[in-house]
């Protein structure tokens, strides 16, 4: 087992680099540090092609790249540090599209001027269409574009270059080349204000890269599933599932494509919701996966006796699973090297980009529940390239319900980062009883379908109460709602009065144990969605 292990740690960098749908013809877009990339990458999706992100230092030709796009970015180009690529990295006969700073990269790499006029363009303009341009064919000659720039690009048409469009405020905001597949806009058309940016985008990929659809959920999960069966052969494959939608729909993929070679394993840390264990385990195994149901709470909370501290906490609570799922499969499944993991698109980007590294560093707790790469396996992640709400319009192609696909997102640590200070089996039981009931009326109350979380959190301060005439020191419990988009930011949601007022009066009526109900009424930023 060990040295088969060592074996396959050896080519977890060559799995790693294996990336699914990696020989798929697609565009390449290389990221310059816009906020806007990942969009250029989902509006390109939408029209049907594959497309992937690439970092400029590292970025190389490869045969399966169709087109390449350069994103916008917040740097200037003549800045010493800028990001940048060299020519020698593009090919000229490929199609290239530079959009915001790309467009000024693709001047100034030919050395045409990139200058700061103290005139710049943010938000709405109009442009002019100056010459006819496949980019921009089947548009008007005049339309509304949102800008974001205070570099300016200067043509001088010795290049080969030609000025196709110059906005209201007489910036060029468009320029390509005369005989090469070379084409630049100071505009976004990823960006919805922009009219006729899909059919700018769809110019591109249709009429100048001539690609043909090859992006669809269908054909997602057939290609999937025949990778997968190709990788795992006769082997045995894990999936560490957790009954979110992300692990449970890779599951899913992955039991088509390998039946009972697949073997899921789910760990309960004890600190799921109410009744969640028992919930979760008949879900899967309707789903018809092979499942082994751990009940390993007793080890985690003796391994939390007496911490406070959160992010000891949540260490722990990482590591004990890692041990506890090792264990498991090493006992259990010896020899088995494949591990399939629901990993999605923006954490792959934020791990390896250096424009993400402050979300990165935010979001390093967050990877409890996940398992190392030391483990040996190798692993498979057939998400690595899509966006969560493509993940759930896969789930929802294999027949997964509306009710899990919508499930709001549940930490991995689970209510242990929920119960402030010291977790016991008491507070345990404690906080289930109080967020049953939290969630029962909020589900009921409709206002659940705009929100992104609600749950309750167990403080560990006693608070002074009545009942009769004896005084009473009872727990604090706080309820969190929230609106968010994807949880970097968060607002906290405006519950109907009637709907708090049922929360704290069934609460206190029904878990003896609280004797008093607070609302968060904090965004995030300045505080996070979880308390801990
Ligand atoms: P915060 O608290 O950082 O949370 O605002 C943002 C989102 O992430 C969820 N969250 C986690 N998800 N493992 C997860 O899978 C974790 O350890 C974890 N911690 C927080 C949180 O519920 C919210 O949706």
């Amino acid at each position: 087992m060990r040295i088969r292990r060592q074996e396959s740690a050896d080519r977890i960098q060559e799995s790693k680099n294996m990336e699914y749908g990696a020989q798929m013809e697609h565009i390449a877009v290389i990221d310059f540090g816009s906020q806007y990339t990942q969009l250029i990458i989902r509006r390109i999706r939408e029209l049907g092609i594959f497309s992937k992100i690439y970092l400029p230092d590292t970025f190389k030709i490869m045969p399966e790249m169709k087109g390449i796009i350069l994103s916008g970015g917040p740097r200037s180009v003549f800045e010493r540090n800028a990001p940048k690529i060299n020519l020698e990295q593009l090919d000229e006969n490929i199609p290239t599209l530079g959009i915001c700073y790309g467009m000024q990269l693709l001047a100034h790499l030919r050395k045409e001027k990139v200058l700061k006029t103290g005139k710049s363009e943010y938000g709405r303009a109009t442009i002019n269409v100056a010459k006819k341009s496949k980019l921009f064919d089947g548009l008007p000659k005049r339309f509304k574009v949102w800008m974001s720039h205070s570099d300016s690009v200067f043509i001088s048409e010795h290049n080969g270059l030609a000025k196709t469009s110059r906005s209201d405020s007489d910036i060029l905001s468009s320029f390509e080349h005369k005989t090469k597949p070379i084409y630049a806009i100071q505009f976004h058309p990823e960006v919805h204000h922009t009219d006729f940016g899909q059919k700018i985008l769809g110019n591109f990929l249709f009429n100048i890269c001539k690609m043909k659809k090859n992006w669809n959920d269908s054909n997602f999960i057939h290609r999937t599933i025949q990778e997968i069966k190709n990788q795992v052969g006769n082997d045995m494959c894990i999936c560490a599932t957790s009954g979110g939608v992300d692990s449970t729909t890779a599951a899913v993929l992955a039991h088509k494509a390998l039946g009972m070679k697949l073997k899921c394993v789910f760990v309960d840390n004890g600190f799921l919701r109410k009744n969640e264990f028992t919930t979760i385990k008949s879900m899967l195994r309707e789903l018809g996966l092979n499942l082994y149901a751990i009940d390993a709470s007793k080890i985690f909370l003796r391994k939390l006796k007496k911490v406070v501290d959160p992010e000891k906490k949540r260490k722990i609570i990482g590591a004990a699973f890692i041990d506890v799922f090792d264990d498991f499969v090493k006992d259990r499944f010896t020899g088995c090297k494949y591990l399939i993991q629901g990993t999605l698109y923006p954490d792959v980007i934020e791990s390896q980009s250096p424009f993400g590294s402050v979300s990165a560093t935010i979001k390093t707790h967050h990877n409890v529940g996940g398992l190392p790469e030391k483990l040996g396996f190798e692993i498979i992640e057939p998400f690595r390239f899509l966006f969560k709400d493509e993940v759930r319009k896969i789930s929802k192609k294999l027949g997964l319900s509306p009710d899990f696909i919508n499930r709001q997102p549940f930490p991995g640590p689970g209510l242990a980062v929920r119960i402030i200070g010291e977790i016991t089996m008491d507070r345990i039981r404690i906080l289930q009883e109080a967020d049953a009931i939290t969630t029962k009326i909020i589900e009921s109350s409709k206002v659940s379908e705009s929100l992104w979380q609600y749950f309750a959190v167990l403080l560990p301060i006693r608070s002074v109460g009545v009942e009769g005439d004896e005084r009473k020191y009872k727990y604090v419990l706080a309820i969190r709602a929230v609106t968010s988009l994807d949880a970097m930011t968060a607002d906290w949601a405006r519950l109907p009065h009637p709907v708090l007022q049922e929360l704290s009066e069934q609460i206190t009526n029904n878990v003896p144990e609280i004797g008093r109900v607070v609302y968060d009424i904090t965004t995030k930023p300045p505080s996070t969605i979880e308390w801990e």
